[in-house]
């Protein structure tokens, strides 16, 4: 592990890289374990402020394909690729839903979105498995079957019911922590592949 262990190490690498937050490591690391990436693919970033994600899937799809992103937050960088839109708004808004549907199915829905935390561990870890579950709910009404879901939870809570659900809709579904992860964080991510429509 050695440098991995500093605290800003993820961080100073994401700023010599240009990416505006250390998390897009995280999915980096997902995405070399499950490889969804897929040329062409349409995608939705949900929780996708400052940007980093959506920056890397730009890249990545190399203005093929489509991508849709949603945070309450505007973004901390302006993508001038003309194969994507972002919403500033609520997931949990009917309108805004609406308008990420018009731009589906999607082969790839990502979620790294979660609540502000309080530092009660019970109230955060309550309003982190409202988010997964309306992102559960979110990629089932817009995956194109054989799609992937990958969501943030925090862990301790409602993992393993959620991976129960998922598995009834998806031929396979795990929970991975990336290394990027900050030490002794509570988060963790399920990976939900081959949505069965
Ligand atoms: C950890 S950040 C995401 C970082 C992002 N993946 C990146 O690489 O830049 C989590 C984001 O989730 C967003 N979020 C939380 N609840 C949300 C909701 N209901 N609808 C949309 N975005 C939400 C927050 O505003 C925050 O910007």
């Amino acid at each position: 592990m050695g440098n991995y262990d500093k605290p800003d190490f993820w961080a100073l690498k994401a700023k010599k890289e240009g990416y505006p937050a250390r998390s897009i490591y995280k999915l980096m690391e997902i995405d070399k374990k499950f490889g969804l990436m897929k040329q062409g693919a349409r995608i939705l970033d949900i929780g996708a402020a400052p940007g980093s994600w959506s920056l890397w899937v730009l890249q990545r799809l190399a203005g093929k394909g489509f991508l849709a992103a949603v945070d309450l937050q505007d973004l901390g960088i302006k993508p001038a690729f003309e194969n994507f839109l972002f919403i500033r708004g609520d997931l949990y808004d009917g309108e805004v839903r609406s308008r990420l549907l018009e731009k589906g199915p999607f082969g790839l829905v990502l979620s790294d979105a979660a609540p502000g935390t309080t530092g009660n561990r019970f109230v955060d870890q309550s309003a982190s498995e409202a988010i997964v579950e309306a992102v559960i709910d979110y990629a089932e009404a817009s995956l194109a079957p054989g799609g992937a879901l990958v969501t943030k939870i925090f862990q301790g809570g409602a993992e393993a019911e959620f991976l129960k659900r998922l598995r009834g809709r998806f031929s396979q579904a795990k929970g991975f922590k990336p290394e990027a992860c900050r030490k002794g964080s509570f988060e963790t991510y399920l990976v939900a592949t081959g949505f069965k429509g």
